[in-house]
Formats: structure tokens, C-alpha cells, sequence
């Protein structure tokens, strides 16, 4: 009640005092906070509900008066957010009606500023999280990288990504992917009213949506729409889905919810609560997807127009457009994922078996390479393995890849640090370690939404973080000419072969002090260069 109060008091205090924007679909006006002027729940497409429902992104409706983008939206629907991820990335309340995005801008922003723009797209699996949660909050990354921040939310599970058929009346999925692109298209059209510079716009996103910015990448259509790219964490070695097992989860999930396999109709009559239970229940009835799709039961699908192909092919064939890329992974990204799959230590015969579902053609030079030394517990050897083929070696790959394909702009980076303060909420296992997803409050230093403190070391990286990401969105290199209004940060050199004394160098971040290294995990990632990303 009290917040309640306080709440409207400020709302009314502010509202005469930020400027009303033009948008090409009508007005709307924000609130000033004591850092920013931020922009909530703006309308970048209309509602997918209805015959919208499985359809691609249409503009929203002109409105009239003044829009009142004065508070979060709800998130997209999903189920069970909260029991798999770490507090502060879980929308509070959840809505099919959720295309909106979120804007943050300097205090003080006109519509001359022409600063340069930071889309992010979440994470989740494809299947949680909203751009409005707390951990997201682009105030301070708006506010000390005189940025212009902008935080989206997509249809995510079934609503994104359901396949029933490629024909005109069936869902053809990677509508999530679309719904990005709109977004982007929005800010192309209208970040200018809000001090943005349509010409420099940063896509930026961590796991999923760091698979979703590779796709942006790689797609002509998107590629139009940003500039530059920041990829974090992103799984590049589990597949996307063939048009097969898009088609097999879809006619499960119908069965489910006692439709027959195309009756888009039927479907359509379903809620989204039961549309996103069903999606949950199916994901841990198939056996038809490879082991690594487990992981991922309900993202996009290779379509060959909006999803060219499967990640590392993608990389491997070129089809991706030559922009700069900061590209990185954390330390210990798959740790999460093993301690939750397996809640008590697991031997050999357990390790042996997991090694083999993943790579039945490879069991022996693995496990040659990665030996199950601890007496009592392989889950951290597993970790260790998954986290190099998945995340940091798969990632290293891509990045050469870029290189050979000419692209010369490639910064790379290990975020090394375990945060300090007790953020994983019940996932204990993580604490004290670098599990998937640390950086992320390093980059929108936004752990204080949640009541954490960092201490004065991590502040300094995290305002590291910040210089390095906003100078990149600036002028498309994390360090940049001093004269282009960039801040000043030590030397992070092009990830390339031929730099002297520094072979491939990549930014290690850490505290007490980030540093420049050589040859990230060489003698592993020339292991699995050699086994191949694929499987
Ligand atoms: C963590 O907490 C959530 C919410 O209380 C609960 O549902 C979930 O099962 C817990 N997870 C673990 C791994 O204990
Ligand atoms: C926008 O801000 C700049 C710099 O603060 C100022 O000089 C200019 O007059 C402002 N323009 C408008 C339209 O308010
Ligand atoms: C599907 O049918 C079963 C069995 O009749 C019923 O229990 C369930 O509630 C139905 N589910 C939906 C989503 O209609």
C-alpha cells in the first residue's frame, strides 16, 4: 500500500516534466527517475492474440491521446520461471497480450541527442524471462554509457516457436525471431524522437538471446536494422531444430492439449496457461530430439529464411553479415545445467554415459581428454567438458570463422568473476563459481534492484564492462579514438593470429584487475576444433 502511495505521488510529480515523443503511431510520454528518462510497456506490435496468435508480428494500431508508457508490461506467458532460474529474471505477472519493449535514455535526452542505441534481447531457453524483469534494468548502462538502452520481450515456448506445417494456415514457428526483428524495425523508425541515432544501434544479448543475435547476423533482413553485435554466452553447439522434430514436438503438444496434429483452429481456442503447461509437460516426453535439443526443447527451428542453418554450419558457410562483434562466454557456463540435471554426485558409469549420449562416435578421446579424476563426483569434470564444447571452445571456432570470412572487427572475452553477494537465489551450487548468466549484472549493474551490494572492486569492473560496451556501441570498437566521445579504458586488442608477443588475444575479466591474455584454452579448444562442434 505504502509503495503504492509513494508511487503515484511521484508519478504525478513527474509527469508534467518529461517531454510527450512523437512515435510513427502517436504520442506517449515516460517518467524521469533520478538518473533517467525511461519509457515502459511502448506498444512495438499488436497484440498477438486471436488470429494473431501463430502469425507474424503486425504494426500495433494508431492511438490518439497521449500513451502512458509509464509502467512494465507483462511478460510473455510461461510456467515456472521461477523454479529454474535465479531470482530477479522472472516476470512477476504474465500475458499473451506482451509485444511491448522498454526504453531508457540519459536524464536530460532530446530528440536531437542522436546517441547511440543498445537493443538487448533476454535469455531464457527461448521459454522464460522478460526484458521487463529487474536484472534488466537499463538505467545505469543508459545512464554512465550515455546510451540510449532498449530491452524487449518476444513470444517465447509454444506462442513463439510452434511448428504445425509449412503451409498458409500452420504455424511455421520462429515467430519469437520475428518478433525481434519488428522491434528492431520499431527503433529503426522511432528511437530518433527519443534522442537515439537510428544509425548506430547495438544488438546485444546473452544465451538465447545471444543465439537470437546470431541470427539477426545472419539474416539479410535484420542485418539491416543494427550495426554492430555483442554475443554473450551463447550455446553455440546445441541445434536448432529440423523441420522433423519441429513438426513431431508440435503434434505432441496438440495431443496434449487434444487437438489432432494441424487443427490450428482448435489450438487457437486453447488459453495460454494451457498452451504453456502442455509446452512444459512435452518437453520431458521426447526422445525423439539429439541429446543437446533436450536442453532446448522449444526455440527456432531451420527454416532456411528466417533460421539459415544450424549455428556452427551457419558460421562455417559464412552466412553472416560483416559487422563488428564483441563476442565471450563466463568461466564455468554449464555448471548450472549439470548440478540441476543431477542433484547428488554421479561416478564414472554416470559420466561415461552422459559423454556417450552426446558423442557416441568420440566416447574414448574424450574421456582420454577429460579423465574422471575426482574419486567421489564427475559433476564438476562434466562441467568442465560441457563448458568448452558448448559455450567457450564452440565460441572460439566462431570466432575464427569470423576472421576467415574477413571479418576483422572481433573482440573477445572470458568473464572470470564469481559475484560476491548471494544472487543465485536457491541455486547454491553457483555461488562462488562463474555460472551461465554472471556478467549479466556486471553489464546493466542492476544487482541493486534486487537489494545486493557490490563491493568497490566489482563496481569497478562492472563500470569497465560498461565503457568497454557502450564505447562499442558508440563508434563499433570497446576502445575507440579518444576524440569520439568514448570513455577512456585500457588496450583491448582485435582477437587475431599475428599480434606480437600476444597470440589471439582476449579480455579476461576479473577482479581485482581485468587483463589481456593469449590463446584462450588452447590445448582444449584445438581438441575440439579437431572432434567437431556438430554431433
Ligand atoms: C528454488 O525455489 C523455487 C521457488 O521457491 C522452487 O520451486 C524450486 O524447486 C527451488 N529449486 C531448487 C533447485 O531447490
Ligand atoms: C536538446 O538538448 C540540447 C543539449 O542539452 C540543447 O542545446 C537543445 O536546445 C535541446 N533541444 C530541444 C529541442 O530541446
Ligand atoms: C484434455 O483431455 C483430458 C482428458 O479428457 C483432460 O483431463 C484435460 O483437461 C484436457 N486438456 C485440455 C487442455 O483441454
Amino acid at each position: 500500500m505504502l509503495r503504492l502511495v509513494i508511487l503515484s505521488v511521484c508519478l504525478v510529480h513527474l509527469s508534467g516534466a518529461i517531454p510527450v515523443v512523437h512515435t510513427k503511431f502517436g504520442r506517449l510520454q515516460g517518467v524521469e527517475t533520478s538518473t533517467n528518462y525511461a519509457y515502459y510497456g511502448v506498444p512495438y506490435a499488436a497484440p498477438p492474440v486471436g488470429s494473431l496468435r501463430w502469425a507474424p508480428p503486425q504494426d500495433p494500431a494508431q492511438w490518439s491521446s497521449v500513451y502512458s508508457a509509464t509502467s512494465m508490461k507483462p511478460g510473455c506467458p510461461q510456467y515456472k520461471c521461477d523454479d529454474f532460474n535465479p531470482p530477479l529474471v522472472c516476470p512477476k505477472d504474465v500475458s499473451e497480450d506482451c509485444l511491448y519493449l522498454n526504453i531508457w535514455a540519459p536524464l536530460g535526452t532530446n530528440s536531437t541527442s542522436s546517441l547511440a542505441v543498445m537493443v538487448y534481447i533476454h535469455g531464457g531457453n527461448f521459454v522464460h524471462m522478460s526484458g521487463g524483469s529487474l536484472l534488466y534494468d537499463g538505467s545505469i548502462l543508459s545512464q554512465k554509457g550515455d546510451v540510449i538502452v532498449v530491452n524487449v520481450d518476444y513470444r517465447l515456448g509454444a506462442l513463439g516457436f510452434l511448428v504445425t506445417g509449412t503451409g498458409d494456415v500452420d504455424a511455421v514457428g520462429n515467430y519469437g525471431i520475428l518478433d525481434q526483428r519488428h522491434a528492431l524495425k520499431w527503433v529503426n523508425e522511432n528511437i530518433k524522437a527519443f534522442g537515439g541515432d537510428p544509425g548506430r544501434v547495438t544488438l546485444f544479448g546473452q544465451s538465447a538471446g545471444a543465439q537470437s543475435s546470431m541470427i539477426h547476423l545472419a539474416s539479410e533482413e535484420s542485418s539491416a536494422l543494427f550495426h554492430n553485435a555483442i554475443i554473450e554466452s551463447s550455446p553455440f553447439s546445441i541445434p536448432y531444430k529440423t523441420y522433423a522434430e519441429a513438426i513431431l514436438l508440435g503434434a505432441h503438444l496438440a495431443s496434449l492439449l487434444n487437438c489432432t496434429a494441424r487443427d490450428i483452429n482448435c489450438l487457437r481456442q486453447k488459453t495460454s496457461v494451457d498452451i504453456v503447461q502442455a509446452q512444459f509437460i512435452s518437453r520431458s516426453k521426447l526422445s525423439s530430439l539429439k541429446y543437446l535439443e533436450d536442453f532446448e526443447p522449444w526455440g527456432p527451428w531451420v527454416d532456411g529464411i528466417t533460421v539459415k542453418a544450424e549455428p556452427i554450419t551457419a558460421m562455417d558457410k559464412g552466412f553472416f553479415q560483416k559487422k563488428p562483434v564483441m563476442i565471450g562466454t563466463t568461466s564455468e557456463e554449464t555448471r548450472m545445467y549439470i548440478y540441476q540435471a543431477w542433484d547428488k554426485p554421479i561416478d564414472t558409469v554416470v559420466y561415461t554415459a552422459a559423454i556417450l549420449a552426446s558423442h557416441p562416435n568420440h566416447v574414448v578421446e574424450i574421456m582420454y581428454e577429460y579423465p574422471p579424476d575426482e574419486p567421489q563426483d564427475q559433476r564438476n569434470n562434466l562441467a568442465v567438458l560441457a563448458t568448452d564444447f558448448i559455450f567457450g571452445c564452440a565460441t572460439r571456432h566462431v570466432t575464427r570463422e569470423m576472421l576467415d570470412y574477413g571479418v576483422s572487427d572481433v573482440w573477445l572475452y572470458i568473464y572470470d568473476h564469481a559475484f560476491s553477494f548471494p544472487g543465485w537465489g536457491n541455486m547454491t551450487f553457483c555461488q562462488g563459481h562463474v555460472c551461465h548468466g554472471s556478467e549479466v549484472p556486471f553489464v546493466f549493474q542492476s544487482a541493486g534492484r534486487g537489494g545486493f551490494k557490490y563491493t568497490p572492486d566489482e563496481l569497478a569492473l562492472s563500470d569497465l564492462i560498461i565503457s568497454y560496451w557502450s564505447n562499442f556501441a558508440k563508434t563499433g570498437d570497446p576502445v575507440g579514438m579518444p576524440a569520439s566521445g568514448v570513455k577512456v579504458v585500457p588496450d583491448w586488442p582485435r582477437y587475431h593470429a599475428e599480434i606480437q608477443a600476444q597470440q589471439w588475444p582476449y579480455q579476461h575479466f576479473k577482479t581485482p584487475k581485468s587483463y589481456v591474455d593469449p590463446n584462450y584454452n588452447a590445448p582444449y579448444c584445438d581438441f575440439w576444433d579437431k572432434v567437431g562442434y556438430d554431433n
